[in-house]
């Protein structure tokens, strides 16, 4: 896979239930952490992987994620004429000029891996990337110019000529939560994967290497997805798909620099906001002052 990543998707379909009541009508990808929310933070560092067209996979009641992306015109001419001009910078800024969004629809929630053969016309056959917008993972503070995990990737990819998978261990009792990966290490942060099995119990799971919400994979993925019943939970699995893929090319687990925090839940969500306040210098003393008078209760 030598050829640049120029497409990511973002299966973004799902109902986001442990986010009741807001995900009545809040999609959960919208949820701020600060003041930016889950899918602007996972579209920039797409877009720090060298994107230039987005995907995102969606269903019929999710359209507050294309009108995040559209053009605000009312907003943007208010901005414009009480002189806003950072506000309107800020607005007009949640997607650079030479990107496109594509916006794709997966008629039924059938798994993960259903959802990214729901892209197949747009990417075609070229290497491309899968974003898991829930999985928030910051690499230094915003504007510190580290590369993104999935710019690390997308290197990685390249020069190996192979798939990459983000991952990063687990507690054990926690393996059914998760894709977990038997690899083998050729380099300080990456592995060749042996075998990747979906969410398996403890007792079986072949290590606790958890596969977090990051892939750049070859198009070929798709042909296996079409031939993926269904496995874990009844539903087609894109980790079932990636072992098929094992057998024919070389797939790399690959311990990216950074954080992640699994924001599909609430504590993952309040981890992040704390992190991302005491990152932002208007913020960060009055956060860990707040933090300190929280430590004896
Ligand atoms: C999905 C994948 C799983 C991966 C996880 C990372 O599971 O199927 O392999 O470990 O994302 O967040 P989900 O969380 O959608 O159940």
């Amino acid at each position: 896979m030598s050829q640049r990543l120029r497409k990511v998707v973002f299966p973004v379909a799902g109902l986001g239930t442990r986010f009741l009541p807001a995900t009545k009508v809040v999609a959960k990808e919208m949820l701020p952490v600060l003041d930016r929310p889950l899918i602007q933070y996972a579209v920039d560092e797409a877009v720090d992987a060298g994107a230039d067209t987005l995907i995102f996979v969606t269903n019929r009641y999710k359209h507050a994620i294309a009108d995040y992306f559209d053009r605000a015109y009312e907003l943007e001419s208010k901005l414009a004429q009480s002189g806003k001009n950072d506000l309107l910078a800020m607005v007009q800024g949640t997607l650079p000029r030479h990107v496109r969004c594509v916006f794709v629809t997966q008629p039924e929630a059938l798994g993960l891996g259903h959802a990214v053969l729901c892209a197949k016309p747009v990417v075609g056959d070229e290497p491309f990337g899968v974003v898991l917008p829930d999985d928030l993972i910051v690499n230094g503070p915003t504007g510190a110019g580290r590369p993104g995990a999935l710019r690390q990737m997308a290197e990685l990819a390249a020069s190996e000529n192979a798939g990459v998978i983000a991952v990063e261990e687990v507690p054990r009792d926690q393996t059914n939560k998760y894709g977990i990966v038997d690899a083998t290490p050729v380099s300080e942060r990456a592995a060749k994967i042996k075998l990747v099995v979906e969410k398996p119990k403890p007792e079986v799971a072949p290590s606790n290497l958890a596969i977090v919400g990051r892939y750049v994979l070859p198009g070929r993925i798709f042909e296996l997805l079409e031939k993926t019943t269904p496995g874990a939970g009844g539903e087609i699995q894109l980790t079932d798909a990636i072992e098929s893929l094992l057998s024919e090319q070389s797939v790399l687990a690959y311990r990216f620099e950074g954080t992640r925090f699994d924001c599909g839940n609430k504590l993952g969500l309040v981890k992040a906001t704390l992190h991302m306040a005491l990152e932002d210098p208007q913020l960060a003393d009055a956060t860990r002052k707040f933090m300190a008078s929280l430590a004896n209760r």
